[in-house]
């Protein structure tokens, strides 16, 4: 009996939907070096400026920071990575205020799509007789910084308040307001991880540091204007001063 697939077809996997696709393209070694480049620009840039957006909002928001390593402070401390995941995905504030400052810094401020069909989203208006079409192979843009400062979807759009991505809130947000790893099946594919290390190196730094503005922070944030990543025009100044200063005798 036939399975319906080509039988030159180097790869065959299974949809989204479960539908069968062909996967006929052969990979060179070219594609294969691009893919590896690819995670290096998408996974480090990225994740490292989330870190220092993250350090820049607290020092900007110390209330924040406060009840940040309240919450870190009650978390018992070890350099044993065998519980270190559950250790992480307990913090709840961590987790909130992480999606908050991806929120206000979604490190990829735009990415795109092509249409591969025309698309009719339906009227522009309730009532309208125009309609919103996307021509087959017309370029999208999609706006994620804009979205996630648009006062019709946050309220006090430019403050940090990871209250709203409380358990309790989190299903307030309007779909599609909030896409700091973009959505659909290419959405980033490295975004779990991303958050994870991110955590880990911020709740590692923020038990044992505060951060403070320096006479150099910018306030408010400039970005670059050219910048591929989120990054701002002056780079990232702070204070970072030990939390628990040691004196003569003590141990820690
Ligand atoms: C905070 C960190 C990160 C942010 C904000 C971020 C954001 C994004 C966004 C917005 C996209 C486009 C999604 C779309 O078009 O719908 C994307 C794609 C991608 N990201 Fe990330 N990313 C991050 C970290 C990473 C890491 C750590 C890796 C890899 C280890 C990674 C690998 C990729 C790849 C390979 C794509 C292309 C996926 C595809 O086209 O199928 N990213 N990312």
């Amino acid at each position: 009996m036939s399975s319906g697939l080509r039988r030159d077809c180097p790869v065959r996997a299974f949809g989204f939907n479960g539908s069968r696709l062909e996967l006929c393209r052969k990979f060179t070694d070219d594609d294969l070096v691009a893919q590896a480049v690819l995670f290096y620009v998408a996974g480090l840039d990225t994740t490292s400026n989330l870190i220092n957006f993250f350090l820049y909002e607290m020092a900007m928001n110390p209330e924040v920071q406060k009840k940040l390593q309240e919450e870190l402070d009650a978390v018992p401390d070890s350099d044993s990575t065998n519980d270190l995941y559950e250790r992480i995905q307990s913090m709840e504030y961590l987790d909130m205020t992480v999606s908050e400052v991806l929120r206000l810094w979604p490190l990829a401020g735009a990415y795109d799509r092509r249409s591969t069909a025309t698309y009719d989203f339906g009227p522009t208006a309730e009532g309208s007789k125009h309609h919103l079409v996307a021509e087959a192979g017309i370029h999208i843009w999609i706006p994620a910084f804009c979205l996630h400062r648009d006062p019709r979807y946050w309220e006090l759009p430019e403050r940090c308040v990871p209250e709203r991505f409380s358990p309790s809130r989190r299903a307030d947000i309007v779909p599609y307001t909030y896409l700091p790893f973009g959505t659909g099946p290419r959405a980033c594919i490295g975004s779990r991880f991303a958050v994870l290390t991110a955590k880990i190196v911020l709740a590692r730094l923020l038990r044992e540091f505060e951060v403070g503005r320096s006479a150099r922070t910018p306030a408010p944030q400039r970005l670059a204007p050219r910048a591929f990543i989120l990054r701002p025009a002056r780079g990232f100044f702070l204070n970072i001063r030990p939390r628990h200063v040691v004196t003569e005798g003590q141990t820690s």
